[in-house]
């Protein structure tokens, strides 16, 4: 399975902070935005991974993770000239993707979760249409909806609702099997110009072939897509850390527990970023 994390866009609900850095490079606590969901994929088990970006940020995605092989991945980069819309990853990316199934990520997205991991991984590993991951909020209408029939079966997806039919939003993860290129291809652009995903997940709702996942009570999505949001995710994260002594998306950590990089290796990543806690938090990991 191919990864695609989708990071373009112009961050304009977070202006100033994003007139001159993109939104998935801001931090959040201890490290830059994008780590959360390459972390997500990285413990998916994917690892052949491209990011879109805005032209403008391309470079500095580049200087941040460049080929990803100390982390024992696969990244390359791809531009989005303009934000046509999430379902245009699968334009832009369908080189990349060429026959495999694929999991597309949104670059602001943050999951947090026992067992997340195995989930992901049970999940990815044959996808037959697309696999959606529902999650209850409180504001539903500014996100995509699933409603699903009292045996957890989807019946209805809508795009920003006005009158929800259910509190479970769709988050920003996806797998798709390779069928989404041909449905991508196919879209026309909706009222806002945008090529949908949710069009996209009605397509696959339409044919019986999409399923929603519901990430339960024990599961935390974090939005940061506004100042307050965004400060309350790098709280989240930073209570974490404090109290249980954890820091999670450390995607060294990840990398050497999923086997995709060794011991030493994972000890010489933290070697060089000694200086911070966050470098010496992976030396001691990989010390223990
Ligand atoms: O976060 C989950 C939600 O993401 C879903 O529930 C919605 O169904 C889905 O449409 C999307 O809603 P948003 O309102 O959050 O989408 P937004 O336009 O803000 O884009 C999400 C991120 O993707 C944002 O950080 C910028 C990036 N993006 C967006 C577009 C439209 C791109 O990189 N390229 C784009 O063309």
């Amino acid at each position: 399975m191919k990864g695609i994390i989708l990071a373009g866009g112009h961050g304009t609900r977070l202006h100033p902070v994003t007139l001159a850095l993109s939104k998935q490079l801001l931090p959040v606590y201890d490290k830059p935005m994008i780590h959360y969901p390459l972390s997500v994929l990285m413990l998916a088990g994917i690892t052949d991974i491209q990011i879109i970006t805005a032209p403008r940020d391309r470079a500095t995605f580049e200087g941040l993770l460049g080929d990803g092989s100390s982390l024992g991945l696969r990244l390359s980069y791809a531009q989005q000239e303009h934000p046509r819309g999430l379902a245009d990853a699968f334009l832009v990316s369908a080189d990349h993707v060429g026959d495999d199934s694929v999991a597309l990520i949104l670059g602001d997205n943050i999951f947090h979760g026992a067992g997340f991991a195995g989930l992901l991984q049970s999940l990815a590993r044959d996808v037959q249409g697309c696999v959606l991951f529902g999650h209850p909020v409180r504001d539903p209408e500014r996100y995509g909806v699933g409603e699903v029939d009292e045996f957890g079966n989807l019946v209805s997806l809508e795009e920003k609702p006005l009158k929800p039919r259910s509190n479970l939003a769709v988050t920003g993860l996806y797998y798709y099997d390779n069928q989404v290129l041909e449905i991508a291809r196919g879209l026309r652009p909706s009222e806002r110009g945008e090529l949908e995903i949710t069009d996209v997940n009605r397509v696959y709702l339409e044919q019986g072939r999409a399923r929603l996942v519901q990430l339960g009570r024990g599961f935390v999505w974090l939005d940061t897509g506004t100042h307050d949001a965004l400060m309350q995710a790098g709280q989240y994260v930073q209570v974490l850390h404090q109290r249980q002594g954890v820091r999670i998306a450390c995607l060294e950590e990840i990398a050497w527990r999923m086997g995709y990089i060794d011991q030493d290796e994972c000890f010489s990543l933290g070697a060089r970023l000694a200086k911070s806690p966050y470098g010496q938090y992976i030396m001691d990991v990989a010390q223990a």
